[in-house]
C-alpha cells in the first residue's frame, strides 16, 4: 500500500494534503466534459488496437467499461470524487476499477495534457454549433419582426437627439446586421477549432507509433495540430470564443438599452410581453424589463471572463502550466450565459409588440426633416454648405415661434430663402423624408424591402 495512492503516486512518500487536494481539483467544474471525454478515449483506444499498441481484445474490454461509465454517468450512478482531482482521473480510475489492470493500458501515448486540449476542443466546438443556431433564430426574430412592419416610422437619433425619420424595420435590420457579423466570427473560428490536439503526449510527443489522422478521422476533426508544445499549451481557441462573445453580448446590451428606454413610460415604443417582466413588490404599477437589464447586467461578466483568460494566459512559458486548468470556468460560464441570452432574446422579440403610432407621433419632433429641406435646396443648385445655413435659419425661427417646420408658412420660409416653393411641404413630412432616401443601404421602404428580400434568399433564412 503506498503512502500516496492516486494514479500519479509512485513517487509520493507522504500522502496529499486534504485542503490542497480540494484546492488543486477541477473536478467541480470539468465533471460537464464527461462525454468528450469518453468520446476521445474511445477514438483513442481504437486507435492504440489498429495501431498493434495494445491487443484488440484489451480493446474491446476498454470500450464495453467506457461505455458502461459514459451510461452510468447519465444515469446518474457515478459519483465524482475530489481525491481523484479531476474528470480525466475519475474515468480513468473507475475504468480500471471496473476491467482491472487493463483499463490502465488506455493512458499509453496519452496524457492528461492532451487529453484536455481534446476535451475542451470537442466542447467548444459544440458550443459554437449552438451558439451559431441561436444567432440564426435570434436573426429569424428580428427578421419577422422587421417584415411586420415595413411601413412603421420611428424617429431616429444621433447622440439620442432626434436626427432623421427611419422605418422600424430598417432599426431592427440593424440588428440583423451586428448578429450576423457574430455568427461569422464564430463560424470562422470554428474552422480553426476544428483540428485534433490528441497524441502529441504532455509536451514532446510521443514514443508510440500512432495514427492521428485516423483519431481525426474518428472525432470528425479537419486535420491535426503540427506542434507538439503549441498544442498542449494553446487556448486561442476558448479566447476567440470568450471576445466573439463580448462583441455579440455588446450588441445585445445595446438591444436592451433600447428596449428599456422604449419600454419607459417617456417613450412607450415597445411593450415587452409580461412574460419577460416583473413587478415590483411596493409599487403596484411596475413592470421592469428585468431581462433585458440581466442581459446588459451580464455583458460585464462576459467581459471579465475574457479578462480572466487573457490574464490567466498572458505570462506562461511553455508548455502547460498548471493555471490553465483556470480556463474553464470563464469558457463555460461565457458559453452557458451567451446561450441564455440569445435564447430568451428571440423569446422576448417574437412577443413584443411596438407601439407604432407612438413612434410615428414623435417621428416629426425635432425638426427631423431639416436636412430634407437642404437637400431640397442643394437640388435646386444651392451648395450643401449654404443650404445648411438657411435650414439652421428655418429651424431657429421655428423653434422661437415653437411650430413644426410644416407649420411655418411658406412666405416665412421665403424669407429665408428665395429658392423655396410651395412644393417643400411635399418633401418635409416624414413619409417623404423616409421615402427620398433610396441609395443601397438607406431607409426607404424600397431599400428595406430589397434587404429583407436578400436575406430572405439565404439558406439559413429561407421560409
Ligand atoms: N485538470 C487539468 C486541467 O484542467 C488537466 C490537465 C492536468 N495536467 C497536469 N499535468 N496536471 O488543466
Amino acid at each position: 500500500m503506498q503512502a500516496n495512492d492516486k494514479l500519479w503516486g509512485g513517487r509520493f512518500t507522504l500522502p496529499m494534503d486534504k485542503f490542497t487536494e480540494e484546492f488543486t481539483a477541477s473536478i467541480a467544474f470539468d465533471q460537464k466534459l464527461y462525454r468528450y471525454d469518453i468520446e476521445g478515449s474511445i477514438a483513442h483506444c481504437k486507435m492504440l488496437a489498429k495501431q498493434g499498441i495494445i491487443a484488440e481484445s484489451e480493446r474491446d474490454t476498454i470500450l464495453a467499461g467506457l461505455q458502461a461509465i459514459l451510461a452510468d454517468i447519465e444515469a446518474g450512478n457515478f459519483t465524482f470524487s475530489v481525491d481523484l482531482e479531476d474528470v480525466h482521473m475519475n474515468i480513468e480510475k473507475r475504468l480500471i476499477e471496473r476491467v482491472g489492470a487493463v483499463g490502465g493500458k488506455l493512458h499509453t501515448a496519452r496524457s492528461r495534457n492532451d487529453q484536455v486540449a481534446l476535451d475542451i476542443r470537442l466542447y467548444t466546438r459544440d458550443a459554437i454549433a449552438q451558439i451559431v443556431e441561436l444567432i440564426r433564430d435570434l436573426q429569424r426574430a428580428l427578421l419577422e419582426q422587421a417584415e411586420a412592419h415595413q411601413t412603421a416610422i420611428m424617429p431616429g437619433y444621433t447622440h439620442l437627439q432626434t436626427a432623421q425619420p427611419v422605418l422600424l424595420a430598417h432599426h431592427l435590420l440593424a440588428y440583423f446586421e451586428m448578429f450576423d457579423r457574430d455568427a461569422a466570427r464564430f463560424s470562422e473560428t470554428a474552422t480553426r477549432v476544428n483540428v485534433l490536439p490528441l497524441g502529441v503526449g504532455a509536451l514532446a510527443g510521443t514514443t508510440f507509433p500512432i495514427d492521428r489522422e485516423f483519431v481525426a478521422q474518428e472525432l470528425g476533426f479537419a486535420g491535426v495540430s503540427k506542434n507538439s508544445l503549441d498544442t498542449v499549451s494553446d487556448r486561442d481557441a476558448l479566447l476567440e470564443v470568450c471576445a466573439h462573445a463580448s462583441i455579440l453580448m455588446m450588441h445585445l446590451s445595446r438591444l436592451s438599452e433600447e428596449f428599456i428606454l422604449w419600454s419607459t413610460s417617456e417613450y412607450r415604443f415597445i411593450r415587452i410581453s409580461d412574460a419577460y417582466c416583473t413587478g415590483s413588490s411596493i409599487m403596484p404599477q411596475k413592470r421592469n424589463p428585468d431581462v433585458s437589464e440581466l442581459v446588459r447586467g451580464k455583458t460585464g461578466r462576459v467581459y471579465g471572463n475574457l479578462m480572466s483568460l487573457l490574464t490567466v494566459m498572458k505570462g506562461l512559458p511553455l508548455a502547460y502550466n498548471k493555471d490553465m486548468q483556470e480556463d474553464k470556468e470563464p469558457l463555460f460560464d461565457t458559453v452557458e450565459t451567451v446561450k441564455g441570452s440569445l435564447k430568451i432574446y428571440a423569446d422576448m422579440l417574437r412577443t413584443a409588440t411596438f407601439n407604432t403610432q407612438r413612434m410615428r407621433a414623435v417621428a416629426g419632433d425635432g425638426f427631423s426633416t431639416a436636412t430634407d429641406i437642404a437637400d431640397y435646396l442643394v437640388r435646386k443648385n444651392l451648395p450643401f454648405r449654404d443650404a445648411h445655413e438657411v435650414v439652421g435659419k428655418i429651424v431657429a425661427l421655428a423653434e422661437a415661434e415653437n411650430k413644426a417646420l410644416d407649420e411655418l408658412t411658406l412666405g416665412q420660409m421665403q424669407a429665408l430663402s428665395t429658392l423655396i416653393e410651395s412644393d417643400i411641404f411635399n418633401c418635409i413630412t416624414v413619409e417623404k423624408s423616409v421615402a427620398s432616401r433610396k441609395a443601397f443601404g438607406g431607409t426607404s421602404g424600397e431599400a428595406v424591402a430589397a434587404q429583407l428580400a436578400t436575406i430572405r434568399s439565404r439558406h439559413e433564412f429561407a421560409q
